[in-house]
C-alpha cells in the first residue's frame, strides 16, 4: 500500500517516550475493553490481546498502565452487569500488573465529556495513550479529553487501525471491491456513498439488500425493508459503480418452513440469508479483487440453516489473494465462527470507528491528538 502517512502529526509510543520519562511513570491507556459477554464470560477477548503489544511495550519502559475502558451502556450509574471484573481476570492473565478502572461509563461526565471528569482521569498519572480504536469515534471525556491536558500518544492498535484503514480508503490496490451486509441501508448510508466514490464495485447481502432490491422492483414479502430509503437506493443503483445484488434467496415462505426463491420474496415469506448462487457470484467478484473490505454478515449466520451465503463469502475473503481487511463487530464474529479469522490480513477491533474512518477518513479521537497540548 502507498501513499502519505495518514497518522502523519500523531505522536506515537516512541514520541512518547521523548517527552516523558516512561520509568515510574503512570500512563493512562484508554483500551476499547467493550467484549462480548455471555452470562459473565468473555466469549470472545479480541480487543484484549489487541491492547496487548502497547502495555507490554509500556512496561518494558519500566512505565505503569493504568487502563480505561466503557464496557456496554451503563447509564451513568454503577451497574453490576456491567462491572469491569471479568476483564480485569482476563487482563492479569495475558499481562500481569497492569491496573484496570471501574468501567468509564458508570459516571455521567463520561459520555458528556465533562471537564471535571476529565480532571478525575488525568489526575495522578504523567502521560496519555490512546489504543481504544473501537472507541475512537466517540467525542467522550476519555477520549477526547486527555490529550489536551497530558503528553500523549496513539498506542500500536490505534497506530495500525488507521494505517490499513485509511490506506485502504486513499490507495487500494485496483480492483478494490467493498462487501456490505447488515440489516440497515439507513446506519450505512454514509460510509455506502463515501466508498462508492471509491470502490471498482460493491456487493450487497444482508437484510440491506432488500431495500435495494426493492428498488429494483422486486417483491420482498415480509422481509426487513426500509421503505423510507428505497428512492434512496434507487439513486444509488443509478450511479456509475457496479452494485451487485442477490439473484437468489433462502429464507422462510409463509407456513414458517424454510424455502428458496429467486430474487423476488413472495407475500408473507421472508428473506434471511443470500442463495448459493448469489454466494458463488459475490465468491468471484471478491476472488478477483485486489483490495476488499467486508462489514456485515450476507444473513443470519448465527442459524445454521442461514450461515451459507456468508461462509462462502468469508471463505472467500479468506482466499483471495487481495488485501483484505473485515470491518469489526458482526462479520469479524462470523470469521471467528468459522475459523477464519488468521486468514485475513486485518480483523478491525471497531465496528462503528471503522466505517466512521472510511467514511470521513478523521475521527474525533486522532483529531485529539493531533491538536495534543494546544
Ligand atoms: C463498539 O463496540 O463499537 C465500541 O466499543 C463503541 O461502543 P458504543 O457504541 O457503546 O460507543
Amino acid at each position: 500500500m502507498t501513499g502519505a502517512d495518514p497518522a502523519a502529526g500523531i505522536p506515537r509510543l516512541e514520541d512518547l517516550a521523548e517527552t516523558v520519562e516512561l520509568r515510574g511513570a503512570r500512563v493512562l491507556v484508554r483500551t476499547d475493553f467493550n467484549v462480548p459477554l455471555d452470562d459473565g464470560e468473555i466469549s470472545d477477548d479480541l480487543r484484549i490481546r489487541a491492547a496487548l503489544p502497547t502495555l507490554q511495550w509500556l512496561l518494558e519502559q519500566g512505565a505503569q498502565p493504568v487502563c480505561a475502558s466503557h464496557l456496554g451502556r451503563p447509564e451513568g450509574r454503577p451497574d453490576d452487569r456491567f462491572s469491569m471484573a471479568p476483564v480485569r481476570l482476563r487482563l492479569e492473565e495475558l499481562v500481569p500488573g497492569v491496573e484496570l478502572m471501574e468501567n468509564l461509563r458508570f459516571h455521567a461526565g463520561e459520555v458528556a465529556n465533562d471537564a471535571s471528569f476529565v480532571d478525575r482521569l488525568v489526575d495522578d498519572v504523567d502521560a496519555y495513550v490512546n489504543d481504544a480504536f473501537g472507541a475512537s469515534h466517540r467525542a467522550h471525556a476519555s477520549i477526547v479529553g486527555p490529550p489536551a491536558r497530558l503528553p500523549s500518544a496513539m498506542g500500536r492498535l490505534l497506530a495500525r487501525e488507521v494505517e490499513v484503514l485509511l490506506g485502504l480508503r486513499d490507495s487500494p490496490r485496483a480492483p478494490f471491491v467493498a462487501v456490505l451486509g447488515g440489516a440497515k441501508v439507513s446506519d450505512k448510508l454514509g460510509v455506502i456513498e463515501a466508498l462508492l466514490g471509491r470502490v471498482d464495485a460493491l456487493v450487497v447481502g444482508g437484510g440491506m439488500c432488500f431495500t435495494f432490491l426493492a428498488a429494483q422492483g422486486h417483491g420482498v414479502g415480509d422481509s426487513i425493508c426500509e421503505r423510507d430509503q428505497i428512492d434512496t437506493c434507487r439513486r444509488l443503483l443509478d450511479g456509475d459503480k457496479p452494485i451487485h445484488l442477490p439473484s437468489d434467496l433462502v429464507g422462510v415462505d409463509a407456513s414458517g418452513g424454510r424455502a428458496s426463491f429467486g430474487a423476488d420474496v413472495p407475500d408473507g415469506a421472508k428473506g434471511f440469508d443470500i442463495g448459493p448462487g448469489t454466494a458463488a457470484a459475490f465468491a468471484d467478484v471478491v476472488l478477483e479483487a485486489r483490495t476488499v473490505f467486508w462489514n456485515g454478515p450476507m444473513g443470519m449466520f448465527e442459524d445454521e440453516q442461514f450461515a451459507a451465503g456468508t461462509r462462502t463469502v468469508a471463505q472467500a475473503v479468506a482466499d483471495t489473494k487481495g488485501f483484505t481487511v473485515v470491518g469489526g463487530g458482526d462479520s469479524a464474529a462470523a470469521l471467528a465462527q468459522f475459523g477464519l479469522a488468521d486468514d485475513v490480513d486485518h480483523v478491525s477491533t471497531g465496528g462503528g470507528a471503522s466505517l466512521e474512518l472510511l467514511e470521513h477518513g478523521d475521527l474525533p479521537g486522532l483529531e485529539a491528538l493531533r491538536k495534543g497540548l494546544a
